[in-house]
């Protein structure tokens, strides 16, 4: 493969992103030999440190997260970072100067600047690399969520982004793309035959796509209160995997043949606004239960509020795909915090058989599970052994990559740094996908908003509100609950 000589800019690149992910992820890249020799990493942060005080800290905080077998190549790692202080939408404008020597030179490595910082500073940032003379043909910007907090936010940060950078080189993250699974949903559907013929409204019932953490919210609140479990998790993470479920085969595995029929996926959700809310969408709030907190208790450095009672920290939504291939098949989204367990999958349920010749049987299920352990079970009935009466037994075909592959599963955030290197956008989303999916949020926000009901309670570590079951037993269905 060819490595790119870079120069990444990582904007908060002393923050808990940073330190938590990015520098892990690159540390791999490096050990595995995917970084160039001269590639560089330039933290930015208010914090004034130097090169070394940088080192230092990622020494301290880094090295016990990562496999360190050669000291060697953990120096060579720490050598290749830097940090630099800027004050974005400051006075001080010394920042820039200390980036524009630090670049000088080295125009025609490509230039990487990852803002994992708030939106607030994405438009003032690429303003003030532009005035500084930063922006190469070979620079790109990647952008970390959340990505606004209703349509017209995220068009204002589009717009400012894109008076700088063309849309080629804006690369927007969600970094349930870099997870193996999801990637794998693409191989087992467009590289296998025998799905593709089943995989519609013929033979498939509905789909469930969860995302469940064990995690609540201690210290985010000022965060939390504001965005909400549909703007944290739904409008990106779980739209982004019902996209990848429900999209068209693409003609080829090309950027924008991919993103182009994620984007008609979004466009043809039905929208759910006004007095539907209610019966297609629930929300929840957790409480305290043993000794876990609820929400209002979390430790936070302000005093819940108005705001506080009101956010969702648990939501299901019955959404539907209205086009040919799926009309009349509910995708049931459901994610939250404080569940029983930590658990990310889409389960795809079949028909019954259109008739049956054994009592006891269970419709097929093919259950795509992203974590913990990723892996894909297609659930067949066999029958059990024995000489008396033919007894069914639902029984998974299961493919575990841990088990089948020996390559470590790298973090998702390794697969999407390598590719922001190679200029790859694929798995990041395009202007009008993040768009598309604000469009089918908002009515579902609005009328949240003008509900004087709070969500309702779930008591932590359970599955979510009675409501949540409600939204599928009312048509005879229920929430894949296997024990792991
Ligand atoms: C982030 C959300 O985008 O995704 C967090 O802001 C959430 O609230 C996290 O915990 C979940 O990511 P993962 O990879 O642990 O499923």
């Amino acid at each position: 493969a060819v490595r790119h000589r870079a120069d990444l800019v990582v904007l908060g690149g002393t923050g808990d992103l940073s330190m938590r992910k990015l520098i892990p992820a690159l540390y791999h890249s490096d050990r595995e030999g995917r970084l160039a020799p001269e590639t560089r990493v330039i933290a930015m942060s208010r914090g004034g440190l130097t090169d070394a005080d940088f080192r230092g800290k990622v020494d301290a905080e880094v090295r016990g997260q990562v496999p360190v077998d050669d000291p060697a190549v953990w120096q060579r790692f720490l050598e290749r970072l830097h940090h630099v202080s800027v004050d974005v939408g400051g006075e001080n404008r010394s920042g820039w100067s200390a980036l524009t020597r630090l670049l000088a030179g080295h125009e025609q490595r490509d230039r990487v600047f990852y803002l994992a910082s708030p939106p607030r500073t994405f438009g003032p940032f690429c303003r003030e690399l532009q005035d500084a003379g930063l922006v190469t043909p070979r620079s790109r910007v990647v952008l970390e969520k959340p990505l606004g907090h209703d349509l017209p936010s995220a068009q204002r940060i589009n717009d400012e982004v894109g008076a700088i950078f063309d849309e080629r080189q804006i690369f927007r993250i969600d970094h349930y793309l870099g997870k193996e699974t999801v990637q794998n949903l693409l191989v087992l559907r467009f590289a296998n035959a025998f799905l593709e013929p089943i995989w519609n409204s013929l033979w498939i019932d509905h789909v469930q796509i969860t995302a469940a953490e064990t995690v609540g919210t201690p210290g985010r609140r000022g965060y939390y209160d504001h965005a909400g479990a549909l703007r944290d998790m739904v409008q990106n993470h779980l739209l982004q995997l019902l996209t990848l479920t429900a999209m068209e085969p693409p003609a080829r595995n090309d950027r924008e043949a991919i993103r182009d029929e994620k984007v008609k996926v979004l466009q043809a959700l039905r929208p759910i606004s006004g007095g539907e809310v209610g019966r297609f969408t629930v929300r929840g709030q957790y409480t305290a239960a043993g000794d876990m907190p609820g929400y209002l208790d979390e430790p936070a450095s302000t005093a819940p509020t108005e705001a506080s009672r009101r956010v969702e920290t648990f939501t299901a939504i019955r959404a539907e795909v209205k086009n040919w291939r799926w009309a009349g098949v509910p995708f049931y989204l459901r994610t939250g915090k404080r569940m029983p367990y930590r658990r990310s999958e889409i389960v795809v349920q079949f028909k019954d058989v259109p008739h049956s010749i054994y009592p006891g049987g269970t419709p097929n299920r093919l259950v795509l599970r992203l974590q913990p352990e990723e892996g894909i079970e297609l659930h067949i009935m066999a029958k059990e052994p024995g000489a008396g009466e033919v007894s069914l037994k639902p029984v998974p075909l299961s493919l575990s990559f841990g088990k089948t592959f020996t390559a470590r599963v790298p973090e998702a955030y390794e697969r999407l740094l390598t590719d922001v290197l190679a200029g790859n956008p694929t798995l990041f989303m395009r202007r009008d996908e993040v768009e598309a999916a604000w469009r089918w949020i908002d009515p579902i926000l609005d009328a949240w908003s003008a509900d004087p009901a709070l969500p309702e309670p779930y008591p932590a570590g359970t599955t979510g509100p009675a409501g949540a079951h409600e939204l599928l037993g009312r048509s005879g269905r229920a929430w894949h609950e296997e024990e792991l």
